[in-house]
């Protein structure tokens, strides 16, 4: 598996690329990660207006350990190339990452693949940027190994439940929001797209909630995409952004607990047993290797 660059993506900010004044709040803000939106956020008529305000954030703005990352439009429209050509060539430099929404299959990630490895060809750019992409249709999600697997570049894949819910047909008035279906809606999708995207080496992102005063349903939301091995979750509005830090955080009772069961699984291996008991709980190989994902955690963190 080739090595994939290690960044947080425990909150994943959305912004609008028009609003100046937003995405000064954001390059301040504690949100692991910033997208800079160029797609849904930004009416046809401002694309290219958008385009420079993003550029002159990235080139002027204190962003401190911020993954900056650029969502362009799909590849379907008329932008898609013009986006990454010009965020690029103008602030390659400032960018982290390239999110590219709604691709359908591999071809459609290595377009943009193939436009990143030209720039940076053509700009002697020495730091590779990564791509993410947004899982939302239904023909990603049954193409969503060969998604996961198209490219070296891609890091990251996203739930887009917003789209996704339209591409199925799901009925729902709030996106995000699973309201009253029995069980979790989302559980399925979320699910198909965490096991593809380990299996690749890629992080796992769970898209928006829109209902953004609602914050216990929202931590909800986090809780389930966690326990499926999500590494964090966006935040469309900054009141999401500390609830998705904190879910996303191993608590350092967490941390602690986790070296504990690999010490005594060690100790135990260096004296020839395979398993054994520890505060009335079963501690063998399987243990150390689900507590390492902890510890992982905690040092991606700084814990
Ligand atoms: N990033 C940075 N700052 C944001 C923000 C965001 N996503 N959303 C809101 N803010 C700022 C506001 O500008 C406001 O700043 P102020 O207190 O200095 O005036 C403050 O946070 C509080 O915002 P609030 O008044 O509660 O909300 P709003 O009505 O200004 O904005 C939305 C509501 C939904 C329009 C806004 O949150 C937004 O545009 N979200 C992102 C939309 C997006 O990117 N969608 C595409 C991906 S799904
Ligand atoms: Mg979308």
């Amino acid at each position: 598996m080739p090595h994939k660059p290690m960044r947080l993506r425990r909150s994943q900010l959305a912004v609008p690329g028009v609003s100046e004044k937003m995405l000064t709040k954001a390059a301040a803000s504690k949100a692991d990660h910033v997208f800079c939106d160029l797609e849904d956020a930004v009416a046809p008529s401002a694309k290219a207006g958008a385009r420079e305000t993003i550029v002159d954030a990235l080139n002027h703005l204190d962003w401190g350990e911020t993954v900056r990352c650029v969502r362009v439009n799909d590849i379907g429209t008329p932008w898609c190339h013009e986006d990454i050509i010009t965020v690029v060539e103008k602030a390659g430099k400032n960018i982290d990452t390239i999110m590219l929404p709604k691709p359908l299959n591999a071809s459609d990630v290595q377009f943009a693949d193939t436009l990143l490895t030209q720039l940076e060809m053509k700009l002697g750019l020495e730091r590779k940027i990564g791509l993410e992409v947004l899982i939302e249709e239904v023909e990603a999600m049954q193409n969503v190994a060969e998604i996961a697997t198209s490219c070296e570049r891609l890091e990251c894949m996203i739930f887009g439940m917003g789209d996704y819910a339209a591409s199925q047909g799901l009925v729902m008035k709030n996106i995000g929001d699973t309201q009253g279906y029995p069980g979790d809606i989302f559980h399925y999708p979320r699910y198909q797209m965490t096991i593809a995207a380990r299996a690749a080496g890629l992080d796992a992102v769970d898209g928006p909630f829109v209902d953004f005063n609602n914050l216990e349903a929202y931590k909800v939301e986090c809780q389930r995409s966690l326990m499926l091995g999500m590494v964090g979750k966006w935040a469309i509005h900054p009141a999401q952004i500390e609830p998705a830090l904190d879910i996303f955080s191993p608590t350092q009772e967490d941390v602690d607990f986790a070296r504990e069961v690999i010490a005594v699984y060690e100790k135990a291996a260096g004296e020839g047993l395979g398993s054994v008991g520890h505060k009335g709980v079963m501690v063998d190989a399987a243990s150390a290797r689900l507590f390492q994902n902890t510890v992982n955690r905690a040092d991606l963190i700084g814990m």
